[in-house]
């Protein structure tokens, strides 16, 4: 079998300090500088995915060969940028959602049915966290082929 795995993880975001002014355009550049090193590093380890932002939240789904899911996450956890990083999905995958993304970015409106990422989160192994994350990587497979769609 083919060496692929998928990973979706919930957090909450912590892009302002607490005794910074709560300035949109410094948001969208750290949010910006987030993107460019996640397609950076995850080109060079083949590794593909989205990355939802709803201003409170991230979720985020990162497919690839495991040890590269593995060193992505290891370091993405311990990022203060975002913290309570909650793992909720993680095993094989058939095939890549993502494919050709090194990592897009979704907002709530791009998806169909936005996934409820509520303060409480399901403990990470349980049923309720690998309902939520497959239900994460579903819709955000779903925005991103509609995305595609629409560029053709
Ligand atoms: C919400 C969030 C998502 C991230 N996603 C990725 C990612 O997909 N790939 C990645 O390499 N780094 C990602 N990062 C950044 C890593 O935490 C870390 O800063 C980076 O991998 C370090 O890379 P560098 O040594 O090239 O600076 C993310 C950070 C946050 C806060």
């Amino acid at each position: 079998m083919a060496d692929l795995y998928h990973l979706a993880y919930v957090s909450d975001v912590m892009l302002l300090q607490p005794d910074e002014e709560p300035k949109q355009t410094l948001v969208n550049s750290r949010l910006q500088s987030i993107l460019e090193t996640a397609a950076k590093n995850n080109q060079k380890s083949d590794v593909t995915g989205a990355l939802l932002f709803s201003g409170r939240h991230f979720a985020q789904v990162l497919e690839g060969p495991e040890a590269a899911i593995n060193d992505r996450f290891r370091l993405i956890s311990q990022d203060t940028r975002h913290h309570n990083v909650t793992p909720l999905l993680y095993e094989p995958a058939g095939e890549r959602q993502f494919k050709g993304w090194s990592m897009a970015l979704c907002v709530p409106d791009d998806l169909d049915s936005p996934p409820v990422i509520a303060n409480s989160k399901p403990s990470p192994g349980s049923v309720e966290a690998g309902n939520l994350g497959r239900g994460i990587v579903a819709s955000l497979a779903a925005a991103i082929d509609k995305r595609a769609r629409k560029a053709v």
